[in-house]
């Protein structure tokens, strides 16, 4: 009798082990990432190819390789955009990304770090999240993760395209001029990208990229 039961009790076990095995394996969301991907930094006054290359953790000659617009120099014209190469990963087996890690300057603030340093390619909430200190008590001179969604494609969506660039929209943008400047059909653009309307400040969009 005694036996009976634990042998139920094991058995409930092993089901409810199983469950939640199959539970996990369902929440995983990604298993791959890629080797490549774009970060779609738009270029502001003061910043410069050797800061760029800072903040991402990447040699400026690897950079240039994916800008041969821009001139062997570390002038970069403000109002344009480069593509910052970088590995996109799955993150905890829940999403693709790739955290950065970011050197805080005197008054820094999530926000600021999202919004300046990393020209939206985050949002304040998305960085809060990877890190451990009090937003309101950052401190100078630490090193903070700085999490920058990326994808690598959607086979349902499309078998052509499997590199891309995280995109935040600048004011003035939308899907007809991401459209344009891409030459990918919006209807694509918005399939890459379910659930957004395309503004500025709407948080960054998927666009193919050109290898
Ligand atoms: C590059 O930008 C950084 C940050 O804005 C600045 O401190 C540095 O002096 C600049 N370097 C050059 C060569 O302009
Ligand atoms: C990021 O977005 C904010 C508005 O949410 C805007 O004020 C800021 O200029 C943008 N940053 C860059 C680098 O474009
Ligand atoms: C990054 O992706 C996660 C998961 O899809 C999402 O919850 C989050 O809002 C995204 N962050 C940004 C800044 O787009
Ligand atoms: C950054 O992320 C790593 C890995 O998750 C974590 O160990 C570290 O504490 C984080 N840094 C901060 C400042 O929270
Ligand atoms: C787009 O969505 C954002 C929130 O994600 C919202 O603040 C904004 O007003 C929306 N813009 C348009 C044009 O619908």
């Amino acid at each position: 009798m005694n036996n009976n039961i634990s042998n139920t009790k094991r058995h409930i076990l092993q089901l409810g082990l199983c469950v939640l095995f199959f539970i996990v394996k369902i929440e995983s969301k990604c298993s791959n990432g890629c080797d490549l991907a774009f970060a779609s930094y738009y270029v502001t006054q003061g910043s410069n190819l050797t800061y760029i290359s800072n903040i991402f953790g990447q040699p400026i000659p690897m950079i240039l390789k994916y800008n041969p617009q821009i001139p062997r120099s570390d002038t970069i014209e403000s109002g344009t955009r480069i593509n910052v190469p970088f590995s996109c990963l799955c993150l905890n087996g829940d999403f693709l990304g790739h955290t950065f890690i970011y050197h805080t300057q005197v008054g820094d603030t999530y926000s600021k770090v999202a919004k300046e340093v990393f020209a939206n390619l985050t949002d304040e909430y998305w960085v809060q999240v990877v890190n451990r200190f009090d937003p309101a008590q950052i401190p100078d001179f630490a090193d903070v993760n700085v999490t920058v969604n990326c994808t690598c494609g959607d086979k349902h969506v499309s078998k052509d395209y499997g590199l891309f660039a995280t995109y935040p929209l600048q004011p003035g943008e939308d899907l007809w001029s991401l459209s344009t400047d891409s030459g990918v059909p919006m209807m694509l653009l918005e399939r890459f990208n379910p659930g957004s309307n395309f503004s500025a400040g709407s948080g960054p969009v998927f666009v193919p990229a050109k290898g």
